[in-house]
């Protein structure tokens, strides 16, 4: 059996972590890079893009709208766009609160009626968030229930350009507008509370669009997108993952290959090298490199989350190890992940036997434990339950078992693999 498709996995450690390795293409490109190959005119070439689920389904939804995706070998698509009609068919985006936040913004721009849906976590978020400015652009759209709306219906066409202050650090809100905006009469611009991920921003910039910078505010022009190709590097809150396996082990010297070195992505380097933590990360390459040493807990507050979003469960890991207290605040986001990712963090740490205490807006962390076996509920969240496996590979002697493994397949088919490879893990699929 694979493990990507086991309900559980039961992981024996703690061996050290020592490899060099490349993890999957960066996800948050890789939705943008099909996303925008669809809609620009002629044909573009994707290169590198992320092979798990949450991709597949954005890859699958572009389809929708008349686009052809082939895979032409080699890890590369040739999309050939652009956008010809209204989706033939409910657009299913899995678990990726990613591909169904920036999709409903190129709904928003399509004549015609879509449907959006998505897995039994998906429709549990928030979708208000890109409900409320898409109409304010003129699109109507539509939901259930107040605020987690999904399935979404957007009833798109003639939108006007907006300027648009989300209450939320949100690059999938930020991205979601600036889609639309490129078939708004007239010019629409974001103005975020605190920097995020800009992916969008450069990519339209690639696919030739009209965008302007300034500090924390974006503006996009409308206009029609031109076929151009794009490679995807790898993704940084992945190997986050190898990061802390190769703190949290005995005998830690890990590198990783590849990764893109843009804004916003790479802050967990920062914080962990604040934990004290023998860190490297070249952004000429794009080289990560790691070995283990003792950690001593710091505070994070939320001026750190938006660059860190994705990595506070595997640095909370990392906190239950160090010497001393963690407090992390101002992340009241994390409950609208993919899980409610406060409580799932701080039963995850608890089951391994750290202390922690959640708060509304982050927890506290007394580290300094000897992580125990046990057993973790990944709730459906994938970032859980790589987190899980990594300690219980590293820092924990024993047995332990992670349940809900497979949600890990929704961005990192073959991390088990790669995990048992870099640490001589004992790892057993259980059905
Ligand atoms: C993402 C933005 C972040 C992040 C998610 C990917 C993106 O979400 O957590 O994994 O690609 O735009 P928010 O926009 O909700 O912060």
């Amino acid at each position: 059996m694979s493990f990507d498709t086991a309900a559980s996995l039961r992981v024996t450690g703690a061996g050290p972590a020592r490899g060099v390795l490349r993890v999957p293409g960066d996800k948050s490109v890789s939705h943008r890079a099909l996303l925008l190959a669809g809609m620009a005119r002629g044909t573009s070439t994707v290169t590198g893009v992320s092979f798990g689920q949450d991709v597949q389904h954005t890859r699958r939804a572009v389809e929708r709208f008349g686009v052809t995706v082939t895979d032409v070998g080699e890890g590369r698509l040739r999309v050939e766009g652009p956008l010809r009609h209204e989706p033939d068919g409910v657009l299913d985006h899995g678990n990726a609160g990613t591909g169904i936040r920036l999709m409903s913004g190129v709904c928003a721009g399509v004549d015609g009626l879509s449907v959006l849906t998505g897995d039994r976590y998906l429709l549990r978020r928030p979708m208000d968030r890109v409900a409320v400015p898409l109409r304010e652009m003129g699109a109507r759209v539509d939901g259930r229930e107040a605020g987690r709306l999904a399935p979404l219906v957007v009833r798109g066409g003639s939108l006007r350009g907006i300027t648009y202050a989300p209450k939320e650090a949100s690059a999938q809100v930020k991205s979601a507008v600036l889609l639309a905006g490129l078939s708004a009469r007239g010019s629409t611009t974001v103005q975020e509370i605190r920097p995020t991920r800009r992916h969008t921003e450069e990519m339209l910039g690639q696919f030739g669009a009209k965008v302007l910078v300034e500090g924390t505010s974006v503006t996009v022009e409308p206009g029609e997108l031109t076929a151009t190709d794009v490679t995807v590097p790898g993704d940084p809150s992945q190997a986050a993952f190898w990061a802390v396996a190769a703190v949290l082990a005995a005998e830690g010297d890990v590198v990783v290959e590849g990764l893109y070195t843009g804004f916003g992505r790479s802050d967990f380097v920062l914080i962990l090298a604040r934990m004290g933590a023998d860190i490297d990360f070249d952004s000429t390459t794009g080289t990560m490199t790691v070995r283990s040493t003792r950690l001593r807990g710091v505070e994070i507050t939320g001026a750190d989350i938006p660059g860190i979003v994705d990595e506070v469960p595997v640095l909370a890991m990392a906190a239950a190890v160090a010497e001393g207290t963690t407090v992390i605040s101002g992340a009241g986001e994390l409950r609208a992940k993919e899980s409610d990712r406060i409580a799932s963090t701080a039963a995850m740490l608890r089951a391994l036997g750290a202390k922690v205490t959640e708060t509304e807006d982050g927890m506290v962390i007394e580290g300094g434990t000897r992580l125990r076996p046990g057993s973790v509920d990944s709730h459906g969240d994938h970032r859980i339950a790589m987190t899980a496996a990594v300690a219980a590979a590293c820092a924990v002697e024993g047995t332990s078992e992670i349940k809900g493994w497979d949600a890990v397949a929704t961005s990192y088919p073959g991390f088990a693999d790669q995990l048992v490879a870099l640490t001589g893990a004992g790892c057993e699929p259980v059905a």
